[in-house]
């Protein structure tokens, strides 16, 4: 394929579809010309990723330059929005660690099943999570053989985290999200923490996730004894998850497995792009 400078007459000419992969901030800034004429959009930045104007410009830093399309925008997390997606004109395809910790945390939240003010996403992505940006941190020797946490509580994905989960509890829930960066190219680990409202056995657990997800094509929920692993997803458009208890804390642990490149990014567009033309979801995915 030959690459070109972006022309959105041109691209109007030829698609009626268009993937925007840009960085936050200058989707904004084709996808109201798009809209107008007519094409679909998926938008793989938070540019639309929130309903309201001021959560994105308070976590973003910069006023949204067309709010009066957030009404619009459909969240495009597959496995909850499925008939929404089906319909969407423009539709936000969720962050890398958001698409880890909502799967995860979705069938204990939505059930009612863990207490709503004890949730913590611990989670670890590899450095393409970045993009290509050439930024200090993200260079070799700086983040090769080391391990660290970032942003923890202040972390843009909060909030998108937060906001998607109080929608399957019904109300608003604040969640301690920690993000580490791991000397790896691909893949996001994210281990969620809760306490359940009522004892849960690990039978119980996995038989909650299973009937959940029974229908998903690329959600695969591991046998017991098993962890889930990014090794296991890389390149694939699968988000593995495995479930623990641990009774002596009282605490409910899930932890999920992405590609934050397939899962947490392009795949998932794909996907919901299958969902939008009535193509079985699984289409040109692995
Ligand atoms: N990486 C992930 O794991 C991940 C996961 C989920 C969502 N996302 C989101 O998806 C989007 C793309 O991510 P990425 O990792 O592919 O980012 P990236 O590697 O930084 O690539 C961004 C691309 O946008 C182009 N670009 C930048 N400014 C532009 C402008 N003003 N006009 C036209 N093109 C412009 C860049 O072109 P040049 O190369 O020519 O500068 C580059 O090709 C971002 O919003 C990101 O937050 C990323």
């Amino acid at each position: 394929m030959e690459c070109v400078s972006l022309d959105v007459e041109a691209v109007c000419k030829v698609a009626e579809l268009v993937f925007l992969a840009l960085p936050h901030g200058v989707s904004m800034k084709y996808a109201p010309g798009l809209i107008a004429a007519g094409k679909r959009v998926i938008d793989l930045s938070a540019d639309y990723r929130f309903s309201e104007e001021k959560a994105y410009s308070d976590w973003y830093g910069r006023p949204h330059e067309s709010a009066d399309l957030l009404g619009e925008a459909v969240y495009g997390l597959p496995e909850l929005y499925r008939p929404m997606i089906e319909k969407a004109t423009l539709l936000a395809n969720p962050g890398c660690y958001p698409t880890g910790a909502i799967l995860s945390l979705a069938p204990l939240v939505e059930k009612g099943l863990v207490e709503l003010d004890r949730i913590v996403v611990d989670a670890k992505s590899g450095v393409t999570g970045a993009g290509r940006k050439a930024t200090l941190p993200l260079l070799f020797p700086e983040c090769n053989e080391s391990f660290r946490a970032y942003k923890i509580g202040v972390h843009q994905h909060a909030p998108e985290i937060e906001t998607q989960v109080s929608k399957l509890a019904g109300k608003g829930v604040k969640i301690l999200f920690a993000p580490h960066l791991v000397p790896m190219n691909r893949g996001i680990l994210s281990t969620v923490y809760c306490r359940p409202v009522k004892e849960l056995s690990d039978g119980e657990l996995r038989d909650l996730y299973l009937s959940y997800y029974k229908d998903e094509p690329f959600i695969r929920i591991m046998e017991k004894g098993k962890y889930a692993d990014t090794k296991y997803v890389t390149g694939l458009n699968h988000c593995d998850i495995s479930l623990h208890t641990h009774g002596r804390s009282g605490t409910v642990i899930a932890v999920a497995a992405i590609d934050n490149l397939v899962k947490g990014a392009a795949g998932q567009a794909v996907q919901n792009m299958n969902i939008m033309y009535g193509l079985p979801q699984t289409t040109g995915l692995i």
